[in-house]
């Protein structure tokens, strides 16, 4: 475990301060590690953002997202914003002019100067994607990317890229000013507790290691489910939609640490090294079988519990005749010794019943079957992965119901990750900030991984262009999308689990 001691002293430069992100998600967790006591004693964040305020104004509205935005605010203690509102700074830069960046420079080497701290500086590119490769010209056209003063690193969010090619070149420039190690492609999945722990799950345990491939599995489910619809980013989700949001950088991420073989020690580059395996494992989905592995859906205007909940061509910001999907759902294979011929089913979507990440290890049935007539209306064994919400870890087996007979039903031995510790799991921000700040890059996707889920994802994007008979279903809100998704699976029997809340 970490102690402040360990880390560097140190400068976060936030562009796109003023923005959403940086207010639901990146405040709050810069300020839990200061309550956690794990900032450095030599630490300032300064934002920055085309508004004109002043470091009176600008920690007001700190304070006010971290109020508004952090889960257990109601307990902070006022003093302690207070305080940790003396490192916060502020300097106005407009991302696109060139010569802000000067004023950047003067205004760090100033504060670094007069607090006596190292110019160790992290760039967190907050800010629309268009802007990635603009503000890091703007960076080492100033200087600002040399490190004979101190490192320089930079947090680039998602999406990276916006297909194979664009994801290719924005490396390309990226690199131009910044080496690899310096680059940290952030993907929040990675940094949540639970999906690490898949890894102590696996790697730890005897029992689960031996099962952990095709003699055992028979199939593998994925889901991450949403119960809102786009909201106010119907205009950013109408440009990208839920294969480029949610399933080439998390889920096929996820996907990846199911599926990893052990490292052969437990270092950044062999993890990353493993996952990047799999992910070039991933069998191509082509044009011709993008109809029959791959389904995608819309959701329509649909009555629930009294209310209309609008379709999603009826939302803010899209377009009235988009094609784009709102759901998918996937039959995808790893061809590698461990998986060769195992399914994985990946389904994502907007207006589903709950709100839900999980996999799902579906293990096969005994080979005899003792209780044959049992086996086909039942469920397989299970091992559930719940990456959220109530974190944890579930069996699902089945039991003889106690009485005359040899019924059957199936009974759950769950574990919640809660149940562990008293102390609050960390946000994923913060356990990712925290690593980039000590320089572990373990949880950050590196570019060849990046580049492997577009290859995979890439052709069935364009199916979906080109060809007009790939139907878009509709589903209605409040289902679990359209019913063509059971088509994916072989065994007319076998069905999507509905997970609860
Ligand atoms: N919001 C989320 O929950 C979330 C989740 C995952 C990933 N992300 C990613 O994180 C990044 C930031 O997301 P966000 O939701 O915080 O974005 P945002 O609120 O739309 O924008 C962040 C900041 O970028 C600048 N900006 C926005 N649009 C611009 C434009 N057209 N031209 C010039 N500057 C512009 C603005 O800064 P100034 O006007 O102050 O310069 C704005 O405050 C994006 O890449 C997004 O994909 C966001």
């Amino acid at each position: 475990m970490f102690s402040k001691k360990d880390i560097e002293e140190q400068i976060l430069v936030i562009f796109g301060s003023n923005g959403d992100l940086s207010k639901r998600k990146l405040l709050p967790a810069i300020f839990q590690l200061y309550l956690n006591n794990l900032l450095p004693e030599k630490f300032i964040v300064i934002g920055t953002g085309s508004k004109d305020k002043n470091e009176i104004t600008n920690r007001e509205d700190v304070k006010s997202a971290i109020l508004e935005f952090s889960p257990n605010s109601k307990h902070f203690d006022s003093k302690k914003i207070e305080n940790f509102l003396n490192c916060v700074y502020y300097q106005r830069v407009h991302n696109q002019t060139e010569t802000d960046f000067e004023g950047l420079k003067n205004y760090i080497n100033t504060l670094s100067a007069n607090l006596n701290i190292a110019r160790n500086i992290i760039y967190y590119f907050s800010i629309p994607p268009f802007l990635y490769e603009v503000v890091a010209n703007h960076l080492v056209r100033y200087g600002l990317n040399r490190e004979e003063d101190g490192w320089k690193r930079i947090i680039v969010e998602k999406p990276f890229g916006y297909s194979y090619a664009t994801a290719v070149e924005l490396d390309q420039k990226l690199h131009t000013g910044f080496h690899e190690d310096q680059i940290y492609r952030i993907d929040h999945y990675l940094g949540k507790e639970t999906v690490q722990n898949i890894m102590v799950t696996r790697f730890y345990n005897g029992f689960f290691e031996p099962i952990w491939n095709r003699k055992y599995v028979d199939r593998v489910e994925i889901t991450a489910a949403e119960k809102i619809g786009v909201g106010d980013r119907g205009g950013y989700y109408d440009t990208s939609g839920a294969m480029r949001d949610m399933i080439q950088n998390h889920l096929l991420q996820v996907l990846a640490v199911v599926a990893m073989e052990p490292p052969a020690i437990f270092d950044s580059n062999s993890i990353r090294n493993e996952t990047v395996k799999v992910l070039q494992a991933l069998r191509p989905i082509t044009a011709e079988n993008a109809s029959k592995q791959v389904v995608r859906g819309q959701y329509v205007a649909t009555q629930v519990d009294g209310q209309m909940c609008p379709g999603y061509r009826e939302e803010r910001g899209v377009d009235p005749n988009s094609k784009t999907e709102t759901f998918v759902a996937l039959k995808a294979f790893v061809d590698n010794w461990r998986w060769g011929d195992v399914p994985f089913y990946i389904r994502t979507g907007k207006r589903l019943p709950v709100r839900v990440t999980e996999v799902v290890i579906h293990l096969k049935h005994a080979p005899h079957q003792l209780f044959k007539q049992l086996c086909l209306t039942h469920p397989n064994n299970m091992i559930i992965l719940r990456i959220h919400p109530d974190a944890g870890i579930a069996i699902d087996f089945g039991m003889k119901i106690p009485g005359a007979g040899y019924k059957v039903q199936n009974v759950n031995m769950a574990f919640k990750y809660a149940d562990l510790t008293d102390a609050k799991i960390p946000e994923a921000y913060e356990r990712l900030l925290l690593d980039c700040m000590t320089g572990d890059s373990t949880l950050y996707a590196r570019a060849d991984a990046v580049r492997a889920s577009w290859k995979f994802v890439d052709p069935i994007i364009q199916a979906w262009k080109e060809k007009q008979d790939i139907p878009l279903c509709f589903y209605k809100c409040n289902s679990w999308g359209p019913l063509e998704a059971n088509n994916l699976f072989d065994e007319p029997y076998t069905k999507w689990c509905e997970p609860e809340e």
